[in-house]
């Protein structure tokens, strides 16, 4: 489920032994170019000017944190993330590639709970990492902390995930451009508390495999509870996005527009943006 890019054919480069999980992760599920877009053209028409210091929780490798800095000299960010692994890959393929500029970025080693060096404009957390807070008091307890460390006109993106499908016990198999396939498994879920386990596996042509390449505990949060607890954090309004469709109207077009309904698909992926 949790992907947003549609594949190419191409040989294949990589097998189990010699693929980087962390590229073959950006190559799948991320898109840092549309992501970063959306993030500034919400703020510039929510509040009428350009959003300029950035924060990215869950950064990984701080994929959308690198495109951000990109934007001009003015555009600085922070990542944080709890892992060294993730943001040591970042640094040596993202920031040090663009020298002097990639210092507009300061990556943190530490708890999403942490206060920024400056109050960002924008703040999100994407690929549903917030979800693993599991209990309403953890994830109200977050919410108030990004409420409370925004700047005066900030704004907290939120993505989700949903629909029936995403609480089937199901594996998908996308395969991606560059020869390999992504296997997103939702292995288990219990309906009691919305607890899931999933994971990321990649497959090669070679036969081989990269199983478990990442593996989350997530509790899959609905949109009416989100929504009720970021205005409980302090938000003064909080506006939905859904995806538009193809012209075949089979699949997503990566445009999303406010809406107040969505559409009662099988699977969607959509935002959550909370203004100050
Ligand atoms: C699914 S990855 C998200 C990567 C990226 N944000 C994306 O959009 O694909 C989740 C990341 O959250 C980090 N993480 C988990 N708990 C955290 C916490 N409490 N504070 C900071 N980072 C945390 C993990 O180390 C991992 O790199």
């Amino acid at each position: 489920m949790p992907k947003k890019k549609s594949p190419r054919k191409r040989k294949s480069r990589f097998t189990a032994a010699t693929a980087d999980k962390y590229e073959l992760y950006e190559m799948s599920v991320q898109s840092p170019e549309p992501d970063v877009a959306f993030l500034a053209r919400v703020y510039k028409k929510e509040r009428g000017k350009q959003a300029l210091h950035f924060r990215e929780d869950f950064s990984g490798t701080g994929a959308l944190t690198a495109q951000w800095i990109k934007r001009s000299r003015r555009h600085t960010a922070e990542a944080f993330d709890i892992d060294p692994e993730p943001l040591a890959w970042g640094r040596e393929r993202h920031f040090a590639p663009m020298g002097k500029a990639g210092a507009r970025a300061v990556l943190h080693q530490a708890d999403v709970r942490d206060p920024s060096r400056k109050r960002p404009d924008v703040r999100c957390a994407q690929n549903f990492s917030y979800w693993i807070f599991m209990t309403r008091a953890e994830m109200l307890h977050y919410l108030r902390g990004c409420h409370e460390d925004l700047a005066r006109d900030g704004i907290l993106v939120l993505d989700m995930f949903g629909g029936p499908e995403a609480m089937q016990e199901m594996e998908e198999e996308t395969e991606q451009d560059g020869g390999f396939s992504y296997v997103w498994d939702q292995d288990e879920f219990w309906p009691v508390t919305h607890e899931a386990s999933l994971a990321i596996h990649f497959r090669f042509k070679d036969g081989s495999e990269m199983r478990n390449a990442f593996t989350y505990r997530w509790r899959l949060w609905t949109m009416p509870e989100m929504t009720d607890l970021l205005y409980e954090a302090g938000f003064a309004r909080v506006d939905p996005y859904w995806e538009g469709t193809d012209k075949d109207g089979e699949s997503g077009n990566g445009v999303y527009t406010k809406t107040r309904r969505g559409e009662n698909d099988l699977a969607w992926v959509s935002y959550l943006v909370a203004l100050k």
